[in-house]
């Protein structure tokens, strides 16, 4: 039942960076993209076009997206919470748009101001013109399996806001663990509730790693054919809305488990760690990725203070 191959969404760039307080500059995150795609990364969210009062760190989008150098093959993505970010981001030609909903009200109150329904008619003007602009719309339903502000979080709760983003005409679903508090079975729960809606190559998972749960939910998930997930570089990250949500589970990690385990991702693990080795460096601290640490201390590179500025 294990697949053969792997996608890896590569969220650092945008999950990754969003909620860090210290300024990093757009040369510094297109260097990290650049990075990324000599990695063999072929699918990377770049940054999201929302509202630079409540997220400061993407406030450079535009200037992101234009400093980036294409290469063939890969998909570069941004977040789109409404029609003004549909707007201000389709200039910048990315090749998919992510709308961002959540399973629960409270959370969907937090993060984007608005119920459930209301993100719901707001992200549908954003998936036609989307479509009608030829791009590919994937939805995020967040906090899938626990919520900092409602707590429990049912699967009839996911399922609700999976056939929401179906029937708007979203093309694939990502199942988000946003406080990293799910476990295997529970996360399988959740997942076969968005595969009754979506063909399994259309449904991914996203699972921070507040609570070490995360690569147990990968092969959870992998167990039941799912076979693309999103991962952050280093293991950075976290929401704004989501106090004391930490990163998302590190590439370097996922990648180290699959390729143990046979399964191809296409990515080349050691320039993966020089990406995450680069963007700690910027940031001033060791990499959160144990397997990152792991290799850097192979090979004999200091890894309490970041290698790489
Ligand atoms: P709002 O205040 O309700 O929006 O915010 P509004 O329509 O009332 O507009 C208020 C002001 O925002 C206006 O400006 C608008 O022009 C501006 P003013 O007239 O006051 O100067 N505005 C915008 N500016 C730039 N881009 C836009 C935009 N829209 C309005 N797109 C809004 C609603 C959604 C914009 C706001 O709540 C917001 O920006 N939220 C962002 C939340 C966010 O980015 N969270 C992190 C990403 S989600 C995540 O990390 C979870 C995920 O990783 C999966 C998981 O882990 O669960 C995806
Ligand atoms: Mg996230």
């Amino acid at each position: 039942m294990i697949p053969t191959h792997v996608t890896l969404v590569e969220v650092g760039p945008r999950d990754g960076l969003q909620n860090e307080a210290q300024p990093v500059s757009a040369a510094h995150k297109v260097e990290l993209v650049h990075r990324l795609q000599a990695a063999g990364c072929r699918e990377i969210e770049v940054t999201s076009f929302v509202s630079p009062k409540w997220v400061p760190q993407m406030a450079d989008n535009v200037q992101v997206m234009a400093g980036i150098r294409r290469q063939a093959g890969v998909r570069y993505s941004v977040l789109t919470p409404n029609m003004k970010g549909l707007e201000a981001a389709l200039p910048t030609q990315p090749d998919e748009v992510v709308v961002f909903g959540a399973a629960s009200e409270a959370f969907s109150q937090r993060n984007i101001n608005c119920s459930i329904a209301e993100s719901i008619d707001r992200f549908a003007p954003v998936v036609a013109a989307a479509h009608e602009a030829g791009l590919k719309v994937r939805a995020a339903v967040s906090c899938a399996l626990g919520c900092p502000y409602q707590g429990d979080v049912s699967a009839d709760e996911v399922e609700r806001v999976v056939m929401l983003m179906k029937g708007i005409g979203v093309d694939h679903c990502g199942i988000a663990d946003t406080i990293g508090v799910g476990t295997p079975r529970k996360v399988q729960l959740a997942m076969e509730r968005a595969l009754k809606h979506y063909p399994v190559v259309e449904v991914s998972g996203h699972f921070h790693d507040t609570y070490g749960q995360a690569l147990a939910n990968i092969y959870a998930c992998l167990q039941m054919g799912v076979h693309t997930f999103d991962t952050s570089i280093s293991g950075l990250g976290g929401c704004p809305y989501a106090k004391g949500a930490t990163g998302n589970v590190a590439t370097e990690d996922v990648v180290f488990m699959l390729h143990g385990m046979g399964v191809d991702t296409g990515l080349d693990l050691d320039l993966l760690v020089d990406a995450g080795a680069y963007i700690s460096g910027v940031l001033g601290r060791p990499p959160v990725s144990r397997v990152g640490k792991a290799l850097l201390a192979k090979r004999g590179v200091a890894v309490n203070v970041g290698v790489n500025p």
